[in-house]
């Protein structure tokens, strides 16, 4: 049977894992002075390592000739461990157990002392998917940890937890994996597997892969199904190119509505990759400016780290309520993009239009577009005046509240105002009062770090009396 490559090729021991040099370095240091910590939380884009550094170090605390950073793989707990089915590493998808009911079953089998190993790990994936009450389970089993136990929270999203379970654990990022460290793996692992693959199609996969090693992994597999020798030519459609620094050019040349240059460069990106996938990585990619506008961390983001300083220069161009708006805008432009004929053409119109002004730009297929004029447009457009976008403001403050706010606020809430440096939220009922006036210091908190400038919410109820 055909074993994915990103099955087979997960790194077993430290030796094994690319990049994540300083996480790497501190779990050594762990695991030779034999410092146990009751939680950890690991951090960072899908595919970088974290379910795989779980395991590796669940292995060399339990390896039979350990703790070792270099466990044996062979012992019954390598083994056992390796193939998921040691009783002391439980590895639990917090996605699909998000209820209290399994939190207090696992709680409660922690009563007992690990059954064959000298720790017990549970590895939580995705913890930030775990509902309220689980969490606030979660968080009273880590306030009062059993000996021998270890928890490795793995989450993408971070921001997502209770600060007081953050709080609770040993923390380490995970990287982006820089595009050649991507690169030098799949040719590794080509020669191994003894595929004749282009180097430009290695070179080009590491960058689509956006720092992701499973993503990477799983295109190497799809593109080895193409006849030898395989080249861009033959498979860059499959791939659907986008490049990083295609979209930044294109930000910056929509923003001066030069049209010559927007036109040349969305011509460059439609010969890989189809209109609508361009849209989605520009809404993407501006959501990562706004991301490392507001908090100047990369490993938030999908930025390959080399572009690092040149997306905080252009973050720093662009006005948070306008990106907002863009990214709602482009949004909203997917649909009409489905309906017409000229997509390349159309994509064009609507880079230049989103970012031209301050309105709410949708465009309407029955106005064809004009072939565009190529004279040179002022790239001195007055700035435009900033509309704070409610609609918008308010998705984006929900993706960033814990739980529990979360459920209250996305359910029941809205954002009816914000004037003033004052931030109105109204509730459905009256009901509700209470209970949101607790997550007040969260919800100003979160939005003041959006908006960039400190903000007052106050909570109203729009029950008449
Ligand atoms: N740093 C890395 N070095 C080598 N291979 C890696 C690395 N990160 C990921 N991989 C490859 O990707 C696969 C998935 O990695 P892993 O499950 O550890 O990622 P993850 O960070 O837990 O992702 P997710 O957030 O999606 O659960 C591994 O089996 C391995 O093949
Ligand atoms: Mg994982
Ligand atoms: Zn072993």
């Amino acid at each position: 049977m055909y074993i994915p490559l990103h099955h087979k090729y997960r790194p077993r021991i430290f030796s094994e894992v690319v990049s994540q040099s300083v996480t790497i370095q501190m779990l050594t240091r762990i695991i030779e002075e034999k410092r146990f910590h009751p939680a950890y939380l690991f951090s960072g884009p899908r595919g970088t390592g974290k379910t795989s550094m779980a395991r590796i170090l669940a292995r060399s605390a339990n390896c039979e000739h350990g703790p070792t950073v270099t466990p044996c793989l062979e012992c019954d707990h390598c083994r056992s461990i390796e193939v998921g089915n040691c009783p002391d590493v439980m590895e639990i998808n917090a996605a699909n157990h998000t209820g209290v009911d399994q939190m207090r079953t696992l709680i409660e089998d922690m009563a007992y002392a690990p059954s064959t190993c000298r720790r017990r790990f549970y590895i939580l994936d995705e913890v930030h998917q775990l509902s309220g009450a689980a969490a606030a389970a979660l968080l009273k089993t880590l306030e009062e940890p059993p000996a021998d136990t270890s928890f490795i929270l793995a989450t993408t999203d971070p921001q997502r937890l209770l600060p007081t379970v953050r709080s609770r654990c040993l923390s380490f990022d995970f990287h982006s994996l820089p595009a050649q460290a991507i690169e030098e793996q799949l040719t590794e692992i080509c020669a191994q597997e003894h595929w004749e693959i282009d180097p430009d199609v290695l070179f080009y996969i590491a960058e689509v892969a956006q720092g992701g090693m499973r993503d990477a992994q799983e295109m190497l597999d799809q593109v080895s199904l193409f006849e030898p020798p395989v080249t861009l030519e033959r498979c860059g459609q499959l791939l659907g190119y986008i490049r990083q620094e295609t979209l930044a050019a294109l930000v910056q040349a929509a923003r001066q509505q030069d049209r010559l240059q927007t036109q040349t460069l969305v011509r460059e990106l439609t010969v890989y990759a189809e209109p609508l996938a361009i849209l989605q990585a520009l809404a993407f990619f501006i959501k990562d400016l706004l991301v490392l506008q507001r908090t100047k961390r990369l490993n938030l983001t999908r930025v390959l780290p080399h572009l690092e300083s040149q997306m905080l220069i252009l973050a720093d161009t662009l006005e948070f309520g306008q990106m907002l708006r863009i990214i709602a805008d482009l949004q909203q432009n997917e649909g009409k993009l489905k309906e017409v004929a000229q997509t390349a053409l159309w994509l064009e119109m609507i880079f230049l239009e989103v970012f031209s002004n301050g309105v709410t730009a949708v465009l309407e297929p029955s106005e064809e577009p004009e072939v565009l004029p190529l004279e040179p447009v002022s790239s001195s457009a007055p700035t435009p005046d900033v509309q704070i976008d409610l609609e918008a403001l308010w998705s984006q403050l929900l993706s960033q509240l814990p739980p529990l706010a979360l459920a209250l606020f996305r359910d029941h809430g809205k954002l009816a105002s914000v004037k003033d440096q004052q931030a109105v939220v109204v509730l459905r009922s009256q009901g509700l009062l209470r209970a949101a006036e607790q997550h007040l210091t969260v919800l100003q908190k979160t939005l003041s770090q959006l908006l960039g400038f400190s903000i007052q919410v106050s909570v109203t109820h729009s029950e008449k009396p």
